[in-house]
C-alpha cells in the first residue's frame, strides 16, 4: 500500500525559485521539467513551481499551451485586494494567472521583510478568498531550538497564523514546517527531528481544529531538501511533500525529488 492510499494525502513537491531565474530562463526551466516528468509521476506526486512575479505569466503560458499538470505558484502576495500599495502583487491578480500555490509567511519574508503572524494570517485569508492553497510557513529559529523553544515557535505561528479559520479551511490548506536553520544552509534536519515537528503540527491541528483535518491537511518538509535527504525525509508518515529551494533550481535534483518514490528501498 503506498502512502497515498494509506493516508489520502497525495505528496506535494513544490520548486520555490525564489528570487533566481528571469523570464527566458524560467521558461527553459519548466520546459526541460516538464520533459522529464510523465504522466505515472504525477499519479504519485503533485508539483508545483513558484517562479517571480515577472515569470509566472511566461511559465503559465507554457504549462497551458502543453497541458502540463505541474501546478503554478506564487512566491507571496499582499494582503488587500488592490489600492496604493506600490511593488505589491494582490491576490486576485495571481489567480487571474491561475496560480494554485501561494507561499504566504517564509522565513525570509518574516525576517527580511518583517512580516508577522499577523501578515500571514490575512494573507492566507486573501489567497483562501480567491480560490487558491495557501502553503504556510511555520519553523523556527537555531536559538529558538537550542532554547527548547522549538515546538512552543511553531505552535504559536500556527495559531496566530490560522487564527479564526474554521476547521475545513485548514483541512485544505499545505503547512510547510521549514526550520530556518535548515533554509539554504546544506544542513537539513534529519528525518526523525522533522517527522516529529510536522507529527506535531498534526496534533496541533487536531486539537485546535479537528481530527478530520489533522488527518487532511498536508504538511510539507522545506530546509536544504536535496535527493539523498529527500528519500528519508518523505517516508516519514507525516511529512506529504517538500519545499524545496536551491535544489529547484538544479533540474536534475529536483527531477530526482520529485520521483523520490522510485528510490525508497
Ligand atoms: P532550501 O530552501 O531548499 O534552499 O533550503 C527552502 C525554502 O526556502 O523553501
Amino acid at each position: 500500500m503506498n502512502r497515498q492510499e494509506l493516508h489520502g494525502r497525495k505528496p506535494l513537491i513544490s520548486g520555490n525559485w525564489k528570487m533566481n531565474l528571469n523570464h527566458l530562463e524560467a521558461i527553459q526551466a519548466i520546459q526541460k521539467l516538464s520533459y522529464a516528468l510523465n504522466s505515472r509521476d504525477y499519479d504519485h506526486v503533485d508539483v508545483s513551481v513558484h517562479p517571480t512575479f515577472t515569470s509566472l505569466r511566461s511559465v503559465q503560458t507554457v504549462l497551458e499551451a502543453d497541458k502540463v499538470p505541474i501546478s503554478l505558484g506564487a512566491q507571496n502576495v499582499h494582503a488587500d485586494s488592490s489600492g496604493a500599495f506600490t511593488g505589491e502583487v494582490s491576490a486576485s491578480m495571481l489567480s487571474k494567472l491561475r496560480v494554485s500555490y501561494v507561499i504566504v509567511g517564509h522565513s525570509e519574508r518574516r525576517e527580511l521583510y518583517g512580516e508577522t503572524n499577523i501578515d500571514v494570517n490575512e494573507k492566507t485569508k486573501a489567497v483562501l478568498a480567491e480560490g487558491m492553497t495557501p502553503i504556510v510557513c511555520v519553523g523556527e529559529s537555531i536559538e529558538q531550538r537550542h532554547s527548547g523553544q522549538a515546538q512552543q515557535t511553531v505552535e504559536q505561528q500556527l495559531l496566530r497564523g490560522l487564527a479564526t479559520f474554521d476547521s475545513e479551511v485548514v483541512a485544505g490548506l499545505v503547512i510547510a514546517y521549514e526550520p530556518v536553520w535548515a533554509i539554504g544552509t546544506g544542513i537539513s534536519a534529519t528525518a526523525n527531528d522533522a517527522a516529529e515537528m510536522c507529527g506535531h503540527i498534526r496534533s496541533l491541528v487536531a486539537q485546535n481544529w479537528s481530527s478530520s483535518a489533522a488527518e487532511a491537511v498536508r504538511i510539507q518538509y522545506g530546509g536544504s531538501v536535496n535527493p539523498s535527504n529527500a528519500v528519508d525525509l518523505l517516508a516519514q508518515a507525516d511529512i506529504d511533500g517538500a519545499l524545496v529551494g536551491g535544489a529547484s533550481l538544479k533540474h536534475e535534483e529536483f527531477v530526482r525529488i520529485v520521483n523520490f518514490r522510485l528510490y525508497q528501498p
